[in-house]
């Protein structure tokens, strides 16, 4: 186990992973579980995770993720699914069970919150809902790929693909993905680095940092 900042400094966007290692059962439902403990709008909880460790499907979608070797590579390759506007419309059942969840039955605080979150869609909300949802879904994958570096596994993040190509090869090839009811945010690959880790380059803290006293 690594510390938080061994962590930080130990992930990187790995480029090839190691074909013949994979993740254990154990290691990724620790991953898992950071991704499921994550903080979400309202506590909506945005994100479902399809993880794919099929070779044949993971090699029908590298061809739609720039021809990526991540892709083919890696043990598990999550693509990370973020709720449709229809789960947040004010009658759907997701959303009371949601709000009365945490409001824990008190019926005037569902009620209370049922008005708040009417208005932050309708008003104060500037993205569209569906990009909203997906803003979400990115919380828990970081909090993911620390997860698996604290463990000593590598990850990168995959946004390169086309999204049309992506979500047709996904139907086609992952039968239990509804694209009526969720929206492809990006993927994540999860596996053993093969090369040594390239340097981490970042601003300094001064470029990006404003102290306001
Ligand atoms: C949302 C997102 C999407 C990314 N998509 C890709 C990708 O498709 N392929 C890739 O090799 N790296 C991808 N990256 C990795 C970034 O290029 C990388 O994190 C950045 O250059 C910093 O390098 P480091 O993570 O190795 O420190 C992505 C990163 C993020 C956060």
């Amino acid at each position: 186990m690594k510390t938080f900042m061994e962590a930080m400094d130990f992930r990187h966007a790995c480029k090839l992973f190691d074909e013949s290692k994979k993740i254990s059962k154990e290691d990724f439902e620790f991953i898992l579980e950071a991704g499921r403990k994550s903080p979400s709008s309202f506590g909506l909880e945005h994100w479902h995770f399809l993880v794919i460790t099929n070779d044949a499907i993971k090699a029908a979608l590298r061809p739609v993720c720039w021809d990526q070797w991540q892709i083919t590579s890696c043990s598990h390759f999550v693509v990370l699914l973020a709720k449709k506007p229809c789960w947040f419309e004010k009658e759907s059942e997701y959303l009371q069970k949601s709000f009365n969840r945490k409001a824990g039955g008190d019926h005037k605080r569902v009620e209370m919150v049922n008005a708040v979150f009417d208005n932050f869609l309708k008003k104060d909300l500037k993205p569209s809902v569906e990009d909203w949802s997906k803003m979400q879904v990115y919380i828990a994958s970081a909090n993911m790929m620390t997860a698996a570096a604290v463990l000593g596994i590598d990850s990168c993040p995959i946004e390169g693909f086309n999204y049309d190509a992506f979500e047709e090869t996904l139907s086609k090839n992952v039968l239990i993905f509804d694209k009526e009811k969720y929206s492809i945010a990006y993927a994540v690959c999860f596996g053993y680095r093969a090369k040594e880790q390239t340097k981490q380059l970042r601003l300094a803290m001064d470029e990006i940092v404003t102290f306001v006293e």
